[in-house]
């Protein structure tokens, strides 16, 4: 069963039906998917080992909104590692450190989990094609999942986007069309082509499927820490579908009854050279203005503009949490530092949460005491520009 009832619009709870395509409520805001919560308290068991036999975050569909007949379109994604790096805990000075690996999901990154969830419910709901402006890993990912569900998929992405994410789009058979701009540019030349081309619109928050997918990063923390959640939750913010996702998550176990800890404080981390969220954060604003010459080697963070932001701002706020800005020479160093203490291959966005979690912990924002995740959200090997341009700039300005 999915315990899937209805959309309700974030901003003004307007209600809508789950069976029919839809992007935004009336208001122009996004939607999210309802659950009869107290039927799924009821119904499922939080440990149920027949859950285990579904492939990686599909063992949480009961709370996805898929219909038991459909078959996910799923190339194995989530049930990603989160190991303990209790040497780098130590160094920093918190009690417990682990880092959720992201890297190792079909398409090297996090976006795979909601492209899966998205791509699954737009073919259940007939949609043909599929179209969506990307910063890098979202593009890769829907191409990826539009071609496993056999599907169309036309992605619009920065001229100067990192090369594998263009050429993951090309490989996976999707169009794509390179624009002189950033992702809100892309994605308002994606808006004036949609209606005339027929291509059902997956950007971002403006379709309610892609945060069901990111929230299993939620679920499986929570599984994999006994049901307890960590106390801080460093994350790298561009769009805010994982930061959305996993305060939904939470706030779902909670009414389940799965969890009883407090809300983790959730830190948005965004790269220095595009930070609107920090920004608006910083001034108490509810919303955040969009951030002119956004600039950085963080593919994921170069999104100057996100439809969610005030919904971000809120989970910030309410989780009393924080918003953190990172140099692009400090993530890139912090994502040499965080692959050669553990193994794991990580992006600059990665990077940035390590950094931020050093600056928090010397600021005393976060203390010996608290259990932190950190995010490594894609692969460091889809960045070659970031660690060329390492290479070629001065050493020492910013150590
Ligand atoms: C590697 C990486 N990290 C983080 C982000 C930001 O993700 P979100 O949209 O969940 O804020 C992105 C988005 O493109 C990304 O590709």
């Amino acid at each position: 069963m999915s315990c899937a009832t209805h959309l309700a619009c974030f901003a003004c709870a307007k209600r809508y039906p789950i069976d029919r395509l839809i992007n935004l409520c009336a208001c122009g805001k996004p939607l999210r998917v309802e659950y009869d919560l107290a039927r799924a308290a009821r119904e499922l068991d939080r440990d149920d080992p027949a859950r285990y036999r579904s492939l990686g975050m599909w063992r949480f569909r009961d709370l996805l909104p898929v219909p038991r007949d459909t078959q996910p379109v799923s190339l194995g994604e989530g049930n990603t590692p989160m190991p303990a790096a209790p040497e780098l805990a130590r160094q920093i000075g918190v009690s417990r450190l682990w880092i959720k690996d992201e890297s190792v999901n079909p398409t090297g990154s996090f976006k795979a989990r909601g492209m899966s969830a998205a791509v699954t419910m737009a073919k259940h709901l007939g949609a043909g094609k599929l179209a969506t402006p990307s910063a890098g890993n979202a593009g890769g990912a829907l191409a990826a999942y539009a071609a496993a569900a056999g599907l169309a998929a036309h992605v619009f992405m920065p001229r100067d986007v990192p090369a594998a994410n263009r050429l993951e789009c090309e490989l996976f058979g999707a169009r794509v069309t390179l624009v002189d701009g950033l992702i809100d540019d892309c994605a308002r030349l994606l808006a004036e082509r949609k209606a005339a081309e027929g291509w059902f619109d997956v950007s971002t928050l403006k379709e309610p499927y892609r945060i069901e997918g990111k929230k299993t990063l939620g679920y499986e923390i929570a599984a994999d820490l006994g049901w307890r959640l960590p106390s801080v939750i460093v994350y790298p913010t561009g769009g805010g579908t994982g930061l959305v996702g996993m305060a939904k998550a939470f706030e779902e176990m909670r009414t389940l009854g799965w969890v009883t800890d407090p809300m983790p404080r959730f830190v948005s981390v965004q790269a220095a050279g595009c930070a609107p969220i920090v920004r608006a954060f910083e001034a108490g604003l509810p919303e955040a203005a969009r951030w002119e010459g956004a600039e950085t080697v963080a593919a994921g963070l170069r999104v100057p503009a996100a439809i969610a932001d005030f919904i971000m701002l809120k989970v910030l706020v309410d989780s009393h949490g924080t918003a953190v800005a990172v140099s692009d020479e400090d993530m890139v160093q912090a994502a040499r530092v965080l692959s050669a203490a553990t193994g794991i291959c990580a992006c600059p966005e990665g990077g940035a949460c390590l950094a931020a979690l050093r600056g928090l912990r010397w600021r005393g924002w976060i203390t010996q005491d608290d259990r932190v995740v950190i995010f490594n959200t894609a692969s460091g090997l889809k960045y070659s520009e970031a660690w060329q341009a390492e290479r070629r700039a001065p050493r020492g300005a910013n150590q």
